[in-house]
């Protein structure tokens, strides 16, 4: 299957260097890339052909995959037209709607959109899909297989839950590295040397995820499960009952969620038009 990337960056060289790991030849893509060392790391790195702006060959690719930053999408896009009416276009740009896309591309419709997250340069993301109820099955297996090639996909029934996406999965990273930063400050504060408490943060972090996701219990009983009746685990968990952490923490990723809602609306709204379609953005 030939897959055409627009934008040859950081997560298109992860989604190719995937499928290329599973077996897939090379010569199944084609990347369009205006920068010319990205060109030649990706020729060097996998053997894919490149081009410095799209023609015929990426049009006629049976996917193609637009992988630029989310403010470059409507530039991008719009180099792309015409396109051939059975032509499938991915986004995986964070905040991109379809219905903007579609108007960019002269009123496309073969459209799915993504959201990765940054876990996918590694091979250990999870992905969140929507394809409107039009878009062939063949469209959709498609692009399941290029984004398996970077972890889990998760397929939705409504354009809007990818806000939520955005909120959970998405930025869920940062909220990981935030806590590893504060269980490694208080490694430190105890006394340990600064590589010593990475070194317990974060296999304490890889461990109890890997158990959490091997386990048929909730994190809840996983939880209970260290936490003796007046003991050390019990003492950290009141405090953090106390404060309230849990609540502050759903509040977070909510106020992300609507955040995500907003860029999207900005980044649809044409120079010039009524800054009132903002207020299509309601919160999550
Ligand atoms: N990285 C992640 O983990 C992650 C997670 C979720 C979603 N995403 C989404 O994935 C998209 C790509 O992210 P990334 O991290 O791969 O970005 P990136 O490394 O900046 O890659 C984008 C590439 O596209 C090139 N480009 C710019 N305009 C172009 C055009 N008109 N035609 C073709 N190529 C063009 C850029 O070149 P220049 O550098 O010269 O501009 C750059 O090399 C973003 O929209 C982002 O929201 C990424």
């Amino acid at each position: 299957m030939k897959v055409a990337f627009v934008g040859g960056g950081n997560m298109a060289s992860a989604i190719i260097g995937g499928l290329i790991a599973t077996g897939r030849s090379a010569r199944e893509f084609i990347v369009v890339e205006p920068n010319e060392a990205q060109r030649a790391a990706l020729r060097d790195r996998f053997g894919v052909v490149t081009l410095p702006v799209a023609d015929d060959s990426i049009r006629l690719a049976e996917l193609i995959v637009i992988a630029v930053k989310p403010q470059q999408m409507r530039e991008a896009a719009k180099a792309l037209k015409p396109l051939p009416a059975d032509a499938t276009v991915m986004t995986i740009a964070a905040g991109i709607r379809l219905a903007d896309l579609s108007r960019w591309l002269g009123g496309h419709t073969g459209l799915i959109r993504a959201m990765p997250n940054t876990p996918a340069l590694i091979h250990q993301g999870i992905t969140g899909l929507y394809a409107p109820p039009g878009v062939p099955d063949a469209a959709r297996q498609a692009a399941n297989s290029l984004m398996t090639a970077v972890g889990q996909t998760l397929w939705l029934a409504d354009e809007a839950l990818l806000d939520a996406v955005t909120a959970v999965s998405g930025s869920g990273p940062a909220y990981v590295f935030y806590a590893i930063e504060a269980v490694q400050a208080a490694g430190e504060k105890l006394g340990f040397s600064a590589q010593e408490a990475r070194a317990l943060t974060l296999q304490t972090f890889v461990g109890a995820a890997a158990l959490a996701a091997q386990s048929a219990d909730p994190p809840s009983v996983l939880r209970d499960r260290v936490t003796s009746k007046g003991g050390t685990t019990e003492r950290a968990l009141n405090t953090l009952e106390a404060a309230d952490v849990k609540a502050r923490i759903i509040d977070a990723v909510s106020a992300a969620c609507d955040r995500s809602r907003e860029l999207g609306a900005e980044l649809g709204n044409e120079p010039g038009r009524d800054p009132a379609v903002k207020s299509e953005s309601a919160s999550c």
